[in-house]
């Protein structure tokens, strides 16, 4: 049937945008994204928004876990029965009084958030969406101590993360809820910071991302310009270098350190001031806050035949495992400008190569292989990003892979499965009947 393009004008935006989206939908289904937000999400009336999408990610799978701080609640309370936080060496000292406002502020936050993550209602955009959230004591904390002769009292730390009820109440698809509080075992609470509980949380459960809503729009750097990408070692420069960090940044950016460093893949600060600023981060590339990662995109680059040997090295293995096709050094040093490699410490770790079909559009992504020893910490993923930019900077709006063993690997980042008649003539001539591969097709 001819396509009514009068009729589809006025939604080829929405359209673009939403195929746009669809590999993040794809990828993000059954993961875990740890999201943390200061107490003035709810006491300003923003988290009816954020409640929206939180809902919009738990029902596409996303394995949410919620982590609320109460910093100006705590403070009303404090105001209110005339006490007063003190500070000593920069860390709080929570006392009883000081206590009692913590508990009773953090469990007015946690009500009101239940109540409005309760609300898939009739004017809400997820209407019908049943969801549940869970609360409970997932997080044992222990006392800060005494520091530099002040004992900080009733001011903890995070001990444990109770990775096994929290993965419980995930498996059930509920979202689950923490507080800036800690429990010990001989029964004491603890008052918490909301990074320190945020991050602790993402690393137990080896979260894929972990998001901070915050004042401003992300990381700055001394001349004022967003920064939209950094690594641990350039955030771990700019906290040494004092750099005008804004105040959260100064919070936050020391926790997404830790996380990145203990595994957690991406960590993304975000302004709480923009509506669906979570959504855009997560479902563009571009983003709109500061993303923090362990692995310097750097690394990643167009090969060079000074890197023929090692990438012998690294496909020979899978060569010989008949994972992937053999190719010769003469082969490889003619085709070398058509791979990129993912280096680590001087040594190659990754490589990809694009081989293009220009009169379809289409480019075949080959010898895509990461070493045994390197893989499981999403480096193919951030490798795959990477082709497909390189894609798309070439021009080509689609991708393909044929695989024997990898499929399900391609299938959960966007590939669809397709019929050898979908591959672009040239290559179905040299279609490889023997071998048996699948072909994977994933536009860009
Ligand atoms: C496929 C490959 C590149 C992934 O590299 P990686 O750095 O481990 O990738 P990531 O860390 O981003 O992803 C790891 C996840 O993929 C899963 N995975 C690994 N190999 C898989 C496969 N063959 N099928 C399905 N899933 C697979 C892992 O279990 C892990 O899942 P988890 O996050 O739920 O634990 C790597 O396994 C590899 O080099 N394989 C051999 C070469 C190959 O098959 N290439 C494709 C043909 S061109």
């Amino acid at each position: 049937m001819p396509v009514n393009t009068q009729h589809s004008l006025p939604n080829t935006h929405f359209v673009s945008w939403f195929r746009s989206a669809a590999p993040y939908i794809h990828t993000f289904r059954n993961k875990t994204f740890v999201v943390a937000f200061g107490g003035e999400m709810v006491s300003e009336g923003q988290f009816i928004a954020l409640a929206h999408d939180l809902n919009l990610l738990n029902s596409l799978g996303v394995r949410l876990v919620l982590v609320h701080g109460a910093r100006p609640q705590i403070e009303e309370e404090l105001t209110e029965r005339q006490a007063t936080i003190r500070y000593a060496d920069g860390m709080r000292v929570t006392d009883d009084d000081a206590l009692k406002c913590v508990k009773e502020a953090a469990g007015t936050v946690r009500v009101e958030i239940e109540a409005l993550l309760s609300m898939g209602l009739a004017n809400s955009p997820m209407a019908g969406a049943d969801i549940r959230v869970a609360s409970g004591n997932f997080v044992t904390a222990k006392p800060m101590g005494v520091r530099n002769g002040i004992d900080l009292m009733h001011t903890g730390e995070v001990r444990k993360i109770d990775t096994v009820a929290i993965r419980r109440r995930l498996d059930v698809g509920e979202i689950v809820l923490l507080s800036p509080l800690g429990y010990s075992p001989t029964g004491e609470i603890f008052n918490l910071t909301l990074e320190d509980v945020a991050a602790a949380t993402a690393i137990a459960l080896d979260a894929d991302k972990l998001v901070f809503l915050m004042e401003s729009a992300g990381v700055h750097d001394a001349q004022g310009e967003l920064l939209r990408e950094l690594t641990t070692p350039e955030a771990e420069a700019m906290l040494a270098n004092d750099q005008n960090l804004s105040e959260d940044a100064g919070y936050f950016l020391p926790a997404a350190v830790r996380a990145c460093r203990h595994g957690v893949a991406r960590v993304h600060l975000v302004s709480r001031h923009i509506d669906g600023a979570l959504l855009q981060e997560l479902f563009t590339r571009e983003g709109i806050g500061s993303m923090i990662t362990e692995l310097a995109l750097e690394t990643l680059r167009e090969a060079t035949i000074d890197d023929v040997g090692r990438i012998l090295a690294l496909i020979g293995p899978l060569e010989a495992d008949g994972i992937l096709v053999r190719r010769s050094r003469e082969l490889l040093e003619m085709e070398i400008e058509r791979f990129s490699v993912l280096e680590y410490d001087g040594a190659i770790i990754g490589c990809a190569a694009l081989y293009p079909f220009p009169d379809e559009g289409t480019a075949e992504l080959a010898c895509f292989a990461i070493r045994p020893d390197y893989r499981n910490a999403g480096r193919g993923e951030i490798l795959l990003e990477y082709m497909q930019d390189r894609a798309l900077k070439n021009g080509f709006g689609r991708l393909f892979v044929l695989t024997t063993r990898t499929a399900h690997w391609f299938v959960e980042r966007g590939f669809a499965e397709a019929g050898v008649e979908s591959l672009p003539q040239a290559k179905q001539g040299l279609y490889n009947l023997q071998r048996r591969s699948k072909v994977f097709i994933k536009t860009l």
